[in-house]
């Protein structure tokens, strides 16, 4: 049998010791339904267990953004007319004036298994940190915290020329302003080795920055890196953050409110880098991987 789409033994542990620990404390402090903006996938293995085997979020209450429209209709055929699943792409629906009215989430899953820094012509943000902070910027309006769930491939070659600028500039800045020297350093020798390691400084880094810019006090909480299937062309990171609405005094000027976040986003980079990345294959009990293994063809 061979191994299931989205669902390898590293995938599962992401979902039940990454995701679902966060989750749960989000849900033991929060009065009120959470509300779940998702990329499920064909299988929806993760409302399966946040929603169905958990109950920590009703099936009603979960938006599914999916562009493959085979898989959409997959999952309206499974679980029927009460989730609501939008077909399209993330970064155009992120933008749309119709799904701005669904917001806010107080959970957001960006599962994404292709490069963060991809770019087929020059641009100010690439697309998926765009519709990171479109999303962001939805969230703000409300005035509402929330868990963001982030996940990139992290292969050397997922991210082209154009788009690794974004991360030499990004690296560059780091080693300036925090003293943190690897990613640059990294990024000049074999990447083949070091790139996941590279975004999984750079990344939070970057979200934090633009939680920071629209208010949110924004916490890295989780790294993790794995090769599903123990596979030899995917590596995927993925990320866990807090962002914290905090609400400024009125009578703050802009300028001297961000200077007050700006210290704080310093400080939460630097932690940020400080945090463990969890390689999920080292966490997979040998016999699990000799058997996954063997199915695979
Ligand atoms: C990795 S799967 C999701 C797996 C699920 N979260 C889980 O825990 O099993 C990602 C899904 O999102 C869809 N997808 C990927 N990129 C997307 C984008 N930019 N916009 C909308 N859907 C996207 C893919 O077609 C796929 O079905």
């Amino acid at each position: 049998m061979p191994g299931q789409l989205f669902n390898s033994p590293e995938k599962q542990w992401v979902r039940r010791r990454l995701w679902l620990p966060t989750l749960r404390d989000f849900h033991s402090r929060f009065l009120g339904e959470i509300k779940y903006l998702t990329f499920a996938g064909p299988q929806g293995h993760d409302l399966e267990l946040f929603a169905i085997q958990q109950k920590l979020i009703r099936i009603e209450n979960i938006r599914i953004w999916e562009n493959a429209p085979d898989v959409a209709k997959r999952l309206v055929q499974k679980y029927g007319p009460a989730l609501k699943i939008k077909q399209g792409e993330a970064f155009d629906l992120c933008k749309a004036k119709n799904e701005k009215s669904f917001f806010p989430f107080h959970l957001v899953n960006l599962d994404y298994t292709s490069g963060a820094f991809h770019v087929d012509q020059p641009r100010r943000l690439p697309t998926k940190l765009e519709t990171v902070q479109m999303i962001i910027n939805n969230q703000e309006e409300h005035a509402t915290s929330f868990l963001l769930f982030l996940a990139v491939a992290a292969k050397a070659d997922v991210d082209n020329d154009l788009g690794r600028l974004f991360v030499q500039k990004a690296a560059f800045d780091l080693a300036k302003r925090l003293g943190k020297t690897e990613p640059l350093f990294d990024l000049t020798r074999d990447l083949a080795k070091t790139y996941p390691e590279t975004l999984a400084t750079i990344v939070p880094c970057i979200v934090i920055r633009m939680g920071g810019e629209h208010h949110f006090d924004t916490h890295c909480i989780g790294k993790a890196v794995y090769r599903p299937y123990r596979s030899a062309k995917t590596t995927i990171l993925s990320f866990v953050f807090n962002l914290e609405y905090e609400n400024v005094p009125l009578t703050l000027s802009s300028h001297q409110s961000m200077k007050l976040f700006d210290e704080s986003i310093e400080d939460r980079q630097r932690k940020a880098c400080a945090l463990q990345l969890i390689d999920v294959n080292l966490k997979i009990p040998r016999r699990r991987r000799k058997i996954r293994s063997k199915q695979l063809p």
